[in-house]
């Protein structure tokens, strides 16, 4: 299956050693060969027909700051969705940052895709967030797969694991923790009576927190996640515009001790019942939504069969191109084993 990756920032570097590494795996368990025929950054691409080698990838990268410096197989100050629409890969992989204000491009980098036959794993959240009835309508238009596992919960299955339990049932409600850094914030503050300042410059020095942390703390990060959870597992069709969104700005000591005297701990709780909403909320100290750190965590609750959750990381490089090869693996399979 040749693959082409757009963006070679975290993500797209784990992925592209990941690949390497589980070559001889990929192929004894699921007869899959994927050869990374090239690959696009902000200033530059590189391709080769036979494969790239992500060492060279990576050399490249490191020593001039863009792939597209790769001696002979590189190409610098290039088109992307030119370069998408005449490429003959059958999968690309879109891994440039999120941007849910601004979607535009990766937008038509996707739909340059489909339009050309090729299948799509997206770790992009901002694409989906604001069109994902669009962009699922153009893929099956064009009979291709959209797949995005990496884009809630990072490595941890969540959307599996959700399409799994509500196959055959009535969902009552779906209440997740889905942003690790606030998630980080808020346990500083509660378990060591931090204020929102220090426990958000805590969460920076450690890597959690962008330079800047607003889609975090804000509860957009969140709420993008919540989006692609109701389009994805549920087939509810909505965008960003539908959620009430609310982030942890306001979030108090006064409030977190308060709520600890009574049982209960203040989450960043991104919940679909009726509407869609993020917000903070008080949950049971005991709620296995309590996770700790930078965990996430998604409880689906049904009609009949009760409440079920799965916690994870949801965040890192390695994890999420983990979950970049569970989706080719499944475009893979869906068709057929021949992509
Ligand atoms: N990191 C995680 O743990 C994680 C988890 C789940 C989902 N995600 C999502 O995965 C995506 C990638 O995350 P990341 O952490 O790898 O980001 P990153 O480290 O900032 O890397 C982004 C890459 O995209 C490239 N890029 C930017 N604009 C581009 C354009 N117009 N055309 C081609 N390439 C472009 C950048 O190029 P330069 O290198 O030239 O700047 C960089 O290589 C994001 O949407 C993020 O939300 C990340």
């Amino acid at each position: 299956m040749k693959i082409l990756l757009v963006g070679f920032g975290v993500v797209g570097k784990a992925l592209a050693l990941l690949l390497e590494g589980q070559r001889a795996a990929l192929y004894a368990r699921h007869g899959f060969s994927p050869a990374l025929v090239g690959v696009i950054d902000s200033r530059g691409a590189a391709f080769d027909d036979a494969g790239l080698d992500p060492e060279a990838l990576l050399a490249a990268k490191e020593r001039h700051g863009t792939v597209g410096a790769l001696p002979s197989r590189g190409l610098e100050g290039v088109q992307d969705v030119e370069l998408i629409a005449q490429s003959d890969a059958q999968v690309v992989i879109e891994a440039t940052p999120t941007s849910v204000a601004c979607p535009t491009a990766a937008l038509s980098r996707l739909k340059a895709a489909f339009r050309t036959g090729k299948h799509v794993v997206c770790v992009n959240k901002g694409p989906l967030a604001v069109a994902f009835p669009a962009l699922l309508e153009l893929a099956r238009h064009n009979r291709v797969e959209l797949r995005f596992s990496g884009t809630v919960g990072g490595g941890t299955p969540m959307l599996a694991f959700a399409t799994e339990c509500t196959r055959g049932s009535k969902v009552r409600a779906l209440r997740a923790v889905l942003n690790g850094t606030t998630n980080f914030i808020l346990w500083r503050m509660e378990r060591e009576g931090e204020g929102f300042e220090a426990a958000l410059a805590e969460a920076t020095r450690l890597g959690y927190a962008e330079r800047d942390p607003s889609a975090d703390v804000d509860g957009v990060d969140a709420a993008t996640k919540l989006v692609i959870l109701a389009n994805g597992v549920l087939g509810r069709p909505c965008s960003l515009a539908d959620v009430s969104i609310a982030g942890i700005r306001e979030v108090s000591r006064e409030w977190i001790d308060r709520a600890r005297g009574q049982g209960r701990v203040v989450k960043l709780i991104a919940e679909l019942e009726r509407g869609l909403s993020v917000g903070p909320r008080e949950i049971p100290a005991d709620s296995p939504l309590n996770v700790p750190a930078s965990l996430n965590a998604l409880c689906v609750e049904l009609e009949s069969g009760g409440e079920m959750t799965l916690v994870g990381r949801g965040a890192g490089g390695p994890e999420t191109a983990t979950a970049i090869v569970r989706d080719l693996i499944d475009v893979w399979h869906a068709q057929g084993g021949r992509a």
